[in-house]
């Protein structure tokens, strides 16, 4: 049986989201195929790491003191010996040989390619999109800027860090000024719409050039990051969505449109009212009823976009669709969706089970064909270096 460490929790603002999406539909799914000895490994808010089989039941972190609890356990440690294992330092060291990662981290150090890197150095597969991917991914600027070079149409957008903002503060007035509004000011890290605002304009003061409402917005934003993003809003809006798995031959689930009423999607319309994609699927239309022409246009802007950033195993690519002039933007690629969006891959015939462990086998198709590479190179440079030079 294969052992299967399924990393969750972390450092970050999305720690508890990362909780829900390991074990539904992940850890479930895996135990349920009855071909892994699945191992929960959970990053607390602290950094430390815990892997006990206790913490397989989602009813483990809904005791309110589950923290505490874990705090009593021993931590574990990671050692690197031709592949990963876990250890549980002690008289006799206690050790797990780890075959598959299979990270259900969102956010900073997880889904934004630190652990990622971290796998790679161990040498173990992992499930999902590589490091540099999920670096870009996680980082809405970076993402916008690769695409566009690469001519994927993403809306017209200025990025600064808060040192530009302290510093250049006339130069980003002006720029941002090009921007049509309504405007939509994001923090770049973060997901679930966390520290996003929707600029409206109505507060402008022409003849100044002020506007209190985005120079607000921005604060915000930049309480949750260093780096923001301004960008042309997205008018008759229409959002799609579409999770794609594969390495080199992709398989698409349906374009599913999401059906929010509020004016865009916040944290508790997303995780906490129980319509969101973490938890079910009544919020949505699978397939999205936009038509044949703009399904087959995001189908296609969709593959281009996983293949453009480098994603493999999983990823979702969500758009911005103009409803009158059928404009299509690329808005973000998570490369961790939320549930993995299985209520989508169930409608085309994939269930949970399924979707698993097809990850599995493109994590080790993956991994096999990295190790396959070439990395050494022999030379004779070493023996050619001069003397010391010091003087
Ligand atoms: N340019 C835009 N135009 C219109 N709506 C937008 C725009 N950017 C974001 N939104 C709305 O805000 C939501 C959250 O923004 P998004 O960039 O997807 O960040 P998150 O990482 O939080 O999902 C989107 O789902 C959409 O409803
Ligand atoms: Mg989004």
């Amino acid at each position: 049986m294969k052992a299967i460490a399924v990393v969750f929790g972390g450092r970050s603002a999305e720690h508890d989201v990362s909780i829900i999406t390991a074990h539904i539909p992940i850890i479930e799914s895996l135990k349920a195929t009855g071909n892994f000895d699945v191992w929960p490994v959970y990053i607390s808010k602290d950094g430390d790491w815990y892997a006990d089989k206790a913490m397989n039941e989602m009813t483990f972190f809904k005791q309110p003191d589950y923290e505490a609890i874990l705090k009593k356990q021993k931590k574990i440690h990671l050692s690197f010996d031709n592949g990963l294992e876990l250890v549980w330092p002690g008289f006799r060291d206690r050790k797990v040989k780890i075959d598959v990662v299979f990270p259900a981290m969102h956010g900073t150090y997880g889904e934004d390619g630190s652990l990622m890197g971290l796998l790679r150095m161990a040498k173990v597969p992992f499930v999902g999109c590589d490091m540099a991917v999920s670096a870009v991914a996680m980082d809405k600027a970076f993402t916008k800027q690769v695409l566009f070079a690469e001519g994927v149409l993403v809306v017209p957008f200025v990025w600064f860090t808060h040192e530009d903002f302290v510093s250049k503060d006339g130069v980003l007035k002006e720029k941002i000024a090009k921007l049509k509004y309504p405007l939509f000011v994001k923090p770049v890290h973060l997901g679930s719409s966390i520290g996003i605002t929707k600029v409206t304009g109505k507060s402008r003061h022409p003849g100044e050039g002020r506007d209190p409402e985005l120079e607000n917005a921005i604060e915000v934003a930049f309480h949750y990051d260093d780096k923001v993003l301004v960008e042309e809003g997205v008018e008759n809006l229409i959002e799609v969505t579409l999770p794609i798995i594969g390495n080199d031959v992709l398989t698409l689930a349906s374009v599913e449109r999401p059906l929010n009423k509020t004016e865009f999607f916040d944290f508790k319309d997303k995780y906490l009212s129980g319509k969101g994609s973490g938890v079910n699927s009544e919020y949505s239309k699978i397939p999205a009823d936009i038509g044949d022409d703009l399904t087959k246009q995001v189908q296609e802007l969709g593959r281009k976009t996983y293949k453009t950033l480098g994603c493999s195993g999983i990823a979702r690519v969500d758009f911005l669709i103009e409803s009158t002039t059928k404009k299509i933007f690329v808005n973000e690629v998570n490369t961790l969706p939320g549930s993995l969006y299985v209520h989508n891959w169930k409608k085309s015939g994939v269930s949970g089970v399924g979707l698993v462990t097809k990850l599995v086998v493109l994590a080790e198709e993956r991994f096999t064909s990295q190790q396959s590479l070439t990395h050494t190179f022999s030379s004779s440079i070493l023996q050619k270096v001069g003397g010391p030079k010091v003087q």
